[in-house]
């Protein structure tokens, strides 16, 4: 098994492995993130994403603080090996001093090893600086930024018009200046993503944003396929856990209905 990462490997993958993606999936309870931890995924981010996969939530407005320490806290005692990065949720760092509260509270609850927030602009730039001249070192996040869903009029792809592309490359090699150690690009334009990466000397990892990042990520309920609904389609699943699940269910229920049954169908279980 791989050795874990740390913000100087993480560095230093840049140059030295260009054709080696980063991998990172999404995890969100223990019994996963032990899975996770004797696998060669490079990093575990616990998403806000959780709002909507685990809680069941329309978005991720919804998701608070304590959420965000429950369900990192709970990742990080089963991926005791790995480098794992929490989110700040949504409104918990609009202003800086709320900002520092909230990322220092989430880094020491959770005892993960960074947070990632959503967004470029000079609030952010400025939290970002502050928490890793502190040592929380942190993950930025660009694109499509789905805290901010209704301010940005949906889901779709960024970056596709001049402006709002120089925008994005600019807002990169700020979250760069101000000490971010990678930086997650979500439904960028394909070609754009490449530009950037090549711009920066951070890895940058990518969804939905084609195959030219240093690295990946997923949302481990999409790439197994374990809610009811088809994942995104840059996702191909590897599997229908849902509906694995539900006939392994069923069969069990079949199975058991019948009482007189029941200790022949525990045997055969065992
Ligand atoms: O919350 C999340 O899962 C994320 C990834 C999709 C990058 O931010």
């Amino acid at each position: 098994m791989k050795k874990a990462h740390t913000t100087r490997t993480l560095r230093s993958f840049k140059r030295v492995k260009k054709n080696d993606s980063l991998q990172m999936l999404t995890c969100y309870d223990f019994q996963t993130a032990s899975m996770l931890d004797e696998t060669d995924l490079d990093l575990i981010l616990v998403g806000d994403s959780l709002g909507n996969v685990v809680l069941g939530y329309e978005t991720t407005v919804e998701v608070t603080l304590g959420d965000m320490i429950t369900f990192g806290s709970a990742v990080k005692r089963g991926a005791k090996n790995k480098f794992v990065v929490v989110d700040l949720p949504f409104g918990t760092y609009t202003h800086f001093q709320q900002g520092l509260e909230a990322a220092v509270e989430l880094f020491q609850k959770t005892k993960a090893e960074a947070v990632k927030l959503e967004g470029c602009h000079p609030h952010h730039l400025e939290l970002i600086k502050r928490l890793v001249e502190n040592g929380i070192p942190v993950m930025g996040h660009i694109g499509l930024t789905p805290q901010s869903v209704h301010q940005m009029g949906g889901y779709y792809t960024h970056g596709k018009d001049n402006e709002s592309a120089k925008a994005l490359m600019e807002g990169a090699l700020k979250l760069q200046e101000a000490g971010v150690f990678s930086l997650v690009l979500e439904c960028v334009e394909k070609e754009l993503a490449k530009k950037i990466t090549d711009a920066l000397e951070i890895p940058t990892i990518g969804i939905g944003s084609g195959y030219e990042t240093d690295g990946q990520v997923l949302v481990i309920n999409d790439l197994l396929k374990m809610g009811k609904h088809q994942p995104p389609k840059f996702c191909t699943p590897v599997s229908d856990m849902f509906e694995l699940k539900k006939n392994l269910i069923s069969t069990y229920l079949e199975e058991t209905r019948n009482k007189s049954k029941l200790e022949e169908a525990n045997d055969h279980h065992h």
